[in-house]
């Protein structure tokens, strides 16, 4: 299309195209569409500026002016819709690739605190408040320990191996590698060589609770399993009496399982202490009516565990105490096999509330 630079409305309507292609173009491909066959060099109005020159010299000048203003005003009209295309793209590039960085995360935990750990830290917390120290022992643990600074017998059934898990002593000496007598090691059976080990290194008196994992050669059932949990209470002073062993254990009963706790301590044997008895707790809960059922064991420490650590039995005596922690758990929160509990469920642990730090 030739269009002749005296063609004053011919010029107008060029504008007024160009104008019109600029505005309806939507993006910035359009608009550089709109742009070449506005201005490029074979529009309309290009080819009016051209031939300007073959003018009879009177008209140039008019011409050109004419011509110089449509084509400013058409360079204008496409710089103005130009920064209005570059707005709206950065506002739907804004829009399309926001990050909205106050909204909350939606992250599914990815684990949770062990109901059994939590109760270990509960117990361990309490008996701090009662200024008793906390005290761990070795899970791989000699003999001498765990059953004859303890006064139980080497023909004692709990040394047989069907309860007792012995460490294969010729594995370990192999890997060692160091003179380390590698017998008489074992997994321990009870927390109660930690007794032990607090009395041969701590100065008396002593109040430790020792929490902590222990082995048995047991199958997994509903009421049993080859590790599980315990926590050791050992109280050792110049003057302690059965009385402050009850105390201890109905002040624990009751902040395990609320203000109606109540204890009863039964007759029974251990070797390590003497009188011994068996905890007994109150339960209203019991399958069948309310009832008393064994939580743990107890006694006054026999003089001879006493004096393996070499401790004058004159000056000083004590108590102790054992009970499970996954069996307090169970009987605190009605849990009815003990496969909950070993199997790791994050759904079970985590209607304990254990997802966060607390409790
Ligand atoms: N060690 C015993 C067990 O595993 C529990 C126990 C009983 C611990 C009496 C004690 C105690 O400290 O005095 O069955």
């Amino acid at each position: 299309m030739t269009l002749s630079p005296l063609d004053e409305a011919g010029v107008k309507q060029a504008v007024e195209q160009a104008k019109l292609a600029f505005a309806q173009a939507g993006d910035s491909a359009e608009l550089k569409a709109a742009r070449i066959e506005h201005m490029g060099d074979n529009s309309a109005l290009a080819t009016a500026n051209r031939a300007i020159k073959d003018l009879d010299p009177s008209e140039k000048a008019a011409a050109g002016k004419a011509v110089g203003k449509a084509r400013k005003i058409v360079a204008a009209a496409l710089a103005e819709r130009e920064e209005v295309l570059k707005k709206e793209e950065l506002a739907r590039v804004l829009q399309t690739e926001a990050i909205d960085i106050t909204v909350g995360t939606q992250r599914s935990p990815q684990g949770a605190r062990h109901p059994v750990e939590l109760l270990q830290e509960q117990i361990a917390d309490m008996f701090l408040q009662l200024g008793w120290d906390i005290a761990e022992g070795p899970e791989i643990e000699h003999e001498w320990f765990n059953f004859d600074a303890l006064n139980i017998d080497p023909d004692h059934p709990a040394r047989e191996e069907q309860d007792t898990l012995y460490i294969d002593s010729a594995s370990i000496g192999e890997q060692s590698g160091d003179d380390i007598e590698p017998a008489h090691l074992l997994l321990r059976t009870h927390t109660s060589p930690v007794q032990a080990r607090v009395l041969l290194t701590q100065e008396l008196p002593v109040y430790v609770a020792c929490p902590g994992k222990v082995f048995r050669a047991d199958e997994l059932d509903a009421t049993h399993s080859p590790v599980f949990h315990q926590v050791e209470g050992l109280a050792i002073d110049s003057d302690l009496t059965m009385a402050d062993l009850k105390g201890t254990l109905e002040y624990f009963a009751k902040y395990m399982f609320g203000p109606e706790a109540k204890i009863r301590l039964r007759p029974s044997f251990f070797p390590f202490t003497e009188p011994s008895a068996e905890l007994d707790l109150w339960f209203p809960q019991k399958k069948g009516g309310p009832g008393w059922i064994e939580w743990g064991g107890c006694g006054m420490v026999n003089p001879h565990v006493l004096r393996a650590c070499g401790i004058d039995t004159k000056r000083y005596s004590g108590f102790a105490f054992g009970m499970g922690i996954e069996r307090t758990l169970m009987l605190r929160h009605g849990v009815n096999d003990i496969h909950d509990i070993v199997e790791g469920d994050i759904r079970f642990s985590q209607q304990f509330g254990t997802t966060g730090k607390g409790k």
